[in-house]
């Protein structure tokens, strides 16, 4: 999406979205249609007290049922003791520009996503879709203004690492992908960059690797007789991912192995946006940056405010605002992938239900961030193109590899821009409501 004169005639329009249309498909940017059917399930909130990110045993966490097996998991990897040696995180942070009280904008984060966090593939592709049509549109000058913009490369970089750090040149990256493969295009292009430095990528389901997989004494894991370096998880951070025993199963056996696991179910949980809110506390940042003061000063300028709903009176409070001026703020539930969150009237709703009872900690309260919209066109398929008022959110993709206590990479590796219509509250380009866009610094 480009800014655009109001101007712009009916014909116009016509050629420029099958122009731009078919500069998407040539450069091969491409997303697969919706199903028809999508499960939805909502799970009851149960509640235990896990130990917060950095082994904090005094804060807990309010989980649902979903969150609890997944910290089953960790419980039992923990017990037996961590096989793997390597520690792969290819993480994306969400931020949007903030007006602010007083006109000032300033980038507020949204949530960082530890699991499965996308289009790093398509966002390498955008510069291009947008630099040619811009110059086909005469507009050369901001044609040049649009950034460069390779995550595919880095993420691949960063997997590589953790590959070559696991040591075997027999050894594969598994990427372990959805039963419809919506977003397969967005993956190839990072399989494709691990093709480049010979490294042999395998694409599996849950159910492949509960059939075909296992572990040897040494806790190496082989699925279709080929030993994984890498598990990279596409699938597995939706409750109705998991749709049967078997996929727990398989679930638990990757976690127990010897392979780096992207993300390995320590930094899942760590991706909850509990523990965001709890990174958030007084004291909690200065935890991790000790005698750091002004990095704890950095990060914390970019969190906008989050409040607990644990039972109490810090939560009682969070309660009463939130009911007061419902608008203010977002409740979130811990689930990823859009469409989760709670807005306005809503918001009412849910905590009159729920605000006497412990299952309110299955949700966080978080200041509404406010960009100023901007006009302009979202091209989607099968919708007339027309001008609207936009919010754009900026993804930054942070890579890191470890192996035991030292950092090995720790880098980022690119943006990714989505826009969507101001008149939806929530949904990313997954859901249908955001499409791909680049940043045109002015
Ligand atoms: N605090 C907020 N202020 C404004 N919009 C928000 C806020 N939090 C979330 N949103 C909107 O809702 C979308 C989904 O929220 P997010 O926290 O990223 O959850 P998910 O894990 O489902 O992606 C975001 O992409 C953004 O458009
Ligand atoms: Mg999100």
């Amino acid at each position: 999406s480009v800014n655009a004169p109001s101007s712009t005639t009916g014909n116009q329009l016509h050629r420029s979205t099958r122009y731009s249309t078919k500069t998407v498909i040539c450069f091969s940017l491409e997303y697969r249609p919706v199903p028809s059917v999508q499960s939805c399930s909502v799970p009851s909130a149960v509640f235990y007290s896990i130990p917060a990110v950095g082994g904090d045993s005094s804060s807990t966490i309010a989980v649902d049922d979903f969150t609890a097996r997944l910290f089953r998991i960790h419980q039992q990897v923990l017990k037996e003791g961590r096989s793997q040696s390597v520690t792969l995180g290819l993480n994306r942070s969400d931020y949007m520009l903030d007006q602010g009280e007083d006109g000032t904008p300033s980038l507020k984060q949204i949530e960082i996503n530890t699991f499965a966090a996308s289009f790093g593939g398509l966002s390498s592709r955008t510069p291009d879709v947008h630099r040619h049509v811009l110059k086909a549109a005469g507009r050369l000058e901001e044609s040049q203004r649009v950034l460069d913009n390779n995550p595919a490369a880095g993420l691949a970089r960063a997997i590589a690492t953790a590959w070559e750090l696991y040591g075997s040149d027999r050894a594969v990256v598994m990427f372990l992908v959805e039963e419809t493969q919506r977003n397969i295009f967005d993956q190839r292009y990072i399989e494709y960059e691990l093709w480049k430095r010979n490294i042999h990528t395998i694409r599996r389901r849950f159910d492949d690797v509960y059939k075909t997989g296992s572990l040897d004494q040494d806790k190496r894991l082989f699925v279709d007789g080929k030993e994984v370096a890498v598990v990279y998880f596409r699938n597995g951070y939706m409750p109705q991912n998991y749709t049967s025993e078997q996929t727990w199963e398989a679930r638990l056996m990757m976690e127990r192995s010897l392979a780096a696991k992207c993300p390995d179910i320590s930094t899942h949980l760590a991706g909850t946006k509990k523990v965001q809110q709890v990174l958030a506390r007084p004291g909690v940042l200065e935890r991790f940056f000790p005698g750091q003061p002004e990095v704890v000063e950095q990060v914390r300028a970019t969190f906008a405010g989050l409040y607990t709903l644990d039972m109490g009176a810090e939560g009682d409070k969070t309660v009463e605002m939130a009911l007061a001026s419902p608008d203010r703020f977002v409740l979130k539930p811990q689930r990823e992938g859009g469409g989760n969150n709670i807005y306005g009237s809503e918001i009412c709703q849910v905590l009159e239900g729920v605000k006497h009872s412990s299952e309110r900690t299955a949700y966080i309260l978080m200041d509404k961030i406010r960009p100023a919209p901007v006009q302009n066109y979202l091209l989607r398929r099968d919708a007339p193109l027309r001008i609207s008022n936009c919010l754009s959110e900026l993804g930054v993709f942070g890579v890191y590899v470890r192996k035991g206590e030292s950092m090995v990479m720790n880098e980022c590796v690119g943006h990714l821009l989505r826009t969507k219509s101001s008149e939806h509250e929530d949904g990313g380009v997954a859901a249908g409501v955001a499409v791909l866009d680049n940043p045109l610094l002015v």
